[in-house]
């Protein structure tokens, strides 16, 4: 799946506000933390089938000669591939208001909630580093989307002889 950098910025940008607020649900309510964490499942396919062309690459070179970032990149993409999965599936476990409207029983369950809110954890830490490790890619970006500054404010520009005229 092949989308622009720009279309790849707004959703990133959304994953990244979503998942700050899913780790508050008192903030969100639980409802709400419910509904759109289960909606966002699809934005994350959406940011992992994006990237496949990288992932095949990277993951047929993974133990040729391959630059260091691009290995380090992978593995920390596959922990954070592997600990979103325990959130999502560990919440739905523990769902008071997504799975019960689908006519499933609601679970009180203390063991998934522990295991929901470690791997909710976990997942904050790895976001973070993977955000870090992109981090030249999103200031470029943003640096090309609002191009504030260039060409502006000539006034402050010291004036050729033929400009002052
Ligand atoms: C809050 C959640 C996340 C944010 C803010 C985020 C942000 C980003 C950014 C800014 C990039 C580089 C720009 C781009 O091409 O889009 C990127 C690349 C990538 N992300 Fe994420 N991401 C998140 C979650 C995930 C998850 C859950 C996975 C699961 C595997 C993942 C896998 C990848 C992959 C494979 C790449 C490209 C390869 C690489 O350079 O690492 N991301 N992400
Ligand atoms: C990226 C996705 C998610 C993240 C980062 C996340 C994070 C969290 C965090 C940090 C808590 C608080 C844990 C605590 O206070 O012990 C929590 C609670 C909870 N989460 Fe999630 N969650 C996600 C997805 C889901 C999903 C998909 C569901 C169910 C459909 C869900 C259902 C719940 C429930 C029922 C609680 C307990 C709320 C309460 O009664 O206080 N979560 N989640």
């Amino acid at each position: 799946m092949n989308l622009k950098a720009r279309t790849r910025f707004w959703l990133d940008l959304l994953l990244f506000i979503s998942f700050l607020a899913f780790m508050e649900p008192v903030l969100t309510g639980v409802p709400l933390h419910e509904w759109w964490a289960t909606a966002a499942i699809l934005a994350f396919l959406i940011h992992v089938l994006t990237q496949w062309d990288w992932i095949l690459a990277v993951g047929k070179r993974f133990f040729q000669k391959l630059f260091h970032q691009s290995r380090l990149n992978f593995v920390l993409d596959l922990l954070l591939f592997l600990s979103m999965t325990t959130v999502v599936l560990s919440g739905l476990m523990i769902s008071e208001h997504v799975l019960p409207a689908l006519g499933f029983p609601e679970q009180r369950n203390f063991f998934w909630r522990r295991i929901h809110d470690a791997s909710a954890n976990l997942s904050l830490l790895i976001v973070a580093i993977h955000v870090g490790l992109h981090w030249d890619w999103i200031l470029g970006t943003a640096r090309r989307l609002f191009p504030f500054g260039k060409g502006k404010r000539p006034s402050l520009l010291p004036q050729t002889k033929s400009q002052e005229g």
